[in-house]
């Protein structure tokens, strides 16, 4: 028998309830103070070697049948939950593998503490959303928190209490794989949305049943990562790390995030996992932050390889000191923390605060209360893939799309009458529209884009692949093998093109081409697609360029000569429908592109929120200006970039006082005038620029946004506020300063913007 429920069961109240319903009241209840209470007094029992257990976490792989562990170093993972040293199992998922370890956990422990389940979680369980990128250009809050709640309902009936989810981290590098992952680059959007998924996620009841812990990732800077490649070294200066990289951390700690993940790259030379000053000086002290610090995967040990630690003891004590709460993967809590504690190189402290942050977590989640209130068969059934689950991710995905470009209004289709020829491998693809990362999901399970345009009849459709895109596995673990030479298809291609009055052409890349892991050094279309689109172009110029991609790519040529492009991203499970609806018009875009396209890869990196520099332009006809010589300044398309088949116009921009004190709200306003033939979405943007500051500042900063539904020939005004926290920014001490002076204030429907006016802060 536990000794803990032993002990304190009439201390701490617990019981066993079976019905949703009770332990939902029960946990309601629960206040902070009492939850204190409880966790002081199971730590006043707990071992050091408990302690440190519950900041242990390690990956499983249990049959589902039964507690029995199988293969690799298994067995002393199984002995060591038994002992209670471990806290937290991840990727251990579905009912019975959860119950199954959770039953090591609370039967074969001396005092029975639940475990913590966490699992990446990142667009979806099984039902998928679009990836977070494609998301974060519907710049649709309500729509990317209810996406999280969907990810948390399923997740959360499989017996998962924990996601490693939000990925905040801002990028402005489209090499690296994991730009897929984020909201992009800007740091104000990017804060929206690490808002609205830590709410959609945590829900306003952790304890609820249909709602999981957050873990806002990666902390910190990962996104900078040299060059784009994965895992390299990161440079950046104060004031980047301050203005750019940080404000989507403290958005969702300031939105309550239980938990926070570090990150594999070093940040002035020493590695995030062993760094005090992100982990203690700012996130715990500065910010507050009560939950706790789990490190990457094995991120504790690679401090070894980084040259920062001389053996797994010196990383454990390093990333303890730092404030690194779990360790995930890296053996190295379990093994080395009790003896540095002995040696008296740990402080005790440091431990307890650790275990009592992750107790806390399990017992706001409602673990202590019932360890299997997320091992229900019932919910486990009927939630996952339930209609309202597909019908919310078929929402988004339709918010996500972003019209990019539409000459001569080739789109939407005409519904009949009309041959069209669908051409490209990933027309025909359930899988790649997937995207990355989506461990739980079932491989080509998809509405593929070619079936989402077969459910329109009135048409007579041909589809050709053209071209293989990838050649042999697949597989998440393994290298993709991708086509660049094989073009026996291409005739078959061009001859349906050339009977054909539209070509709808799919192509772009591999789901698997973008994720962890998945830099490349060159962005323009995947193997021999490019050929394949000049050689149909050849025959046939109606082409609606339907591109399919986890990152921004460099499509120059069509964009010199497609008469229409739409970006959709890898969109999740109704892929094909939320294309098929947005390609007839049945819906009308409205997405933005939340990452600037640039024009080829040396442009990188390239962001609308540059700074001016000290020779900004061409003023005098000589070359002794900041540009390149062989390609323009300006990106492919813009950040906030997107057209709809309606069309906007901005007039009559207005702010309500141009001299103001650091206390005033400003109301920004401007007519905003549907000017098309069809109703439709815009998000009317607002920007910044502080003209003159101790740091210099950005030429742009967004500072606000709103969509706006407008029917055809109809005008709204729009207002849009601007107050201190708008206005200041952090200086490279860190501290938040409003600067009088003067602003430049823009507002349009892009970063390129169409008015501007000015105010002053005295
Ligand atoms: C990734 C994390 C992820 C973890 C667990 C790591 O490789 O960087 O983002 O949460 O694995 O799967």
């Amino acid at each position: 028998m536990k000794i803990y429920f032993s002990l304190l069961s009439s201390i701490f109240l617990l019981s066993t309830y079976n019905s949703f319903a009770q332990q939902k009241s029960t946990m309601n209840k629960e206040t902070k103070q009492s939850i204190e209470k409880k966790v002081d007094s199971l730590l006043s029992i707990m071992t050091l070697e408990e302690k440190i257990g519950q900041m242990n976490q390690y990956n499983g792989f249990w049959d589902v049948t039964g507690p029995s562990p199988k293969g690799g170093n298994a067995e002393k993972k199984y002995e060591d939950i038994k002992k209670g040293l471990v806290g937290s199992m991840l990727t251990v998922r579905g009912v019975d593998q959860v119950r199954s370890v959770q039953k090591i956990a609370v039967e074969e422990t001396r005092l029975g503490i639940p475990l913590i389940i966490g699992f990446d979680v990142i667009h979806g369980y099984k039902t998928l959303s679009p990836i977070p990128l494609a998301e974060a250009a519907s710049w649709d809050l309500e729509a990317i928190k209810e996406s999280a709640g969907v990810a948390a309902s399923e997740a959360a009936a499989s017996g998962i209490n924990w996601t490693f989810g939000p990925n905040v981290d801002i990028s402005r590098d489209p090499r690296w794989g994991r730009v897929m992952e984020g909201a992009g680059e800007d740091p104000y959007l990017g804060s929206k949305i690490a808002t609205a998924r830590v709410k959609g996620f945590q829900g306003d009841d952790l304890s609820d049943v249909n709602t999981i812990a957050a873990c806002a990732k990666h902390f910190a800077g990962y996104g900078f990562s040299e060059s784009g490649k994965e895992y390299n070294t990161v440079s950046i200066d104060r004031s980047t790390l301050y203005n750019v990289v940080l404000p989507p951390f403290k958005a969702a700690v300031e939105a309550d995030v239980k938990t926070l993940m570090n990150s594999f790259n070093e940040l002035d030379g020493i590695p995030a996992t062993g760094n005090k000053f992100l982990q203690r000086d700012i996130l715990k002290d500065k910010w507050n932050f009560n939950g706790f610090v789990i490190s990457d995967w094995a991120s504790i040990k690679e401090m070894i390889s980084w040259g920062h630690a001389e053996d797994l003891n010196h990383a454990a004590e390093l990333a303890v000191e730092a404030g690194c709460d779990m360790d995930m993967e890296s053996y190295a809590y379990v093994d080395e923390l009790v003896k540095l504690v002995k040696e008296g190189k740990v402080d005790e402290k440091l431990i307890d605060d650790a275990a009592r942050r992750i107790l806390t977590v399990k017992y706001e989640l409602g673990l202590f209360d019932d360890p299997y209130k997320y091992c229900n068969e019932e919910l486990e059934k009927t939630v996952i893939g339930s209609d309202a689950n597909r019908a919310a991710v078929l929402d988004m995905a339709k918010k996500s799309i972003v019209l990019l470009k539409n000459e001569g209004n080739l789109l939407p289709l005409p519904k009949k009458g009309k041959k069209i020829a669908v051409i490209g491998a990933l027309a025909d693809d359930n899988n790649s529209i997937l995207g990355s990362w989506r461990i739980a999901s079932d491989d080509n399970s998809g509405v593929s884009i070619l079936e989402g345009l077969q459910q329109y009849k009135g048409n007579k459709l041909v589809y050709k692949k053209g071209a293989d895109v990838t050649v042999g596995q697949t597989a998440f673990t393994e290298e993709l093998t991708i086509n660049t030479t094989n073009t026996e298809d291409f005739d078959d291609a061009i001859a349906a093109a050339k009977k054909s009055d539209v070509v709808v052409m799919v192509l772009g890349e591999h789901g698997f081409q973008t994720g962890e892991a998945r830099s490349r050094t060159e962005l323009g279309l995947p193997g021999v697609q490019q050929e394949l689109l000049e050689a149909v172009y050849a025959v046939n110029k109606n082409i609606v360029l339907v591109l399919t991609n986890g990152r921004p790519l460099t499509i120059n040529w069509a964009e010199a000569n497609i008469p229409a492009i739409v970006e959709t991203w890898q969109l999740g499970t109704e892929t094909g429908n939320a294309v098929a609806q947005v390609l007839y018009g049945d819906y009308n875009p409205s997405g933005k592109l939340p990452m600037t396209f640039p024009r080829n890869v040396g442009q990188i990196p390239i962001y609308y929120n540059h700074k001016q520099t000290g020779r900004p332009v061409n003023s005098d006809n000589n070359v002794f200006w900041s540009h390149y010589s062989d390609v323009e300044n300006t990106p492919l398309y813009p950040f906030g970039f997107g057209l709809s088949y309606a069309s906007f116009e901005y007039t009559n921009l207005q702010v309500s006082k141009s001299n103001i004190s650091s206390e005033d709200t400003v109301e920004v306003s401007v007519n905003l005038t549907n000017t098309g033939k069809v109703a439709g979405k815009e998000v009317v943007q607002l920007y910044i620029r502080d003209l003159v500051a101790s740091v210099t500042r950005p030429i742009k900063e967004l500072k606000g946004f709103e969509m706006v539904s407008l029917e055809p020939g109809e005008t709204k005004k729009v207002t849009l506020k601007l107050t201190k926290d708008e206005l200041g920014f952090y200086n490279n001490d860190g501290e938040f300063i409003v600067e009088p002076g003067t602003f430049k204030i823009f507002i349009g429907g892009s970063s390129i913007t169409s008015l501007e006016t000015e105010i002053t802060l005295n």
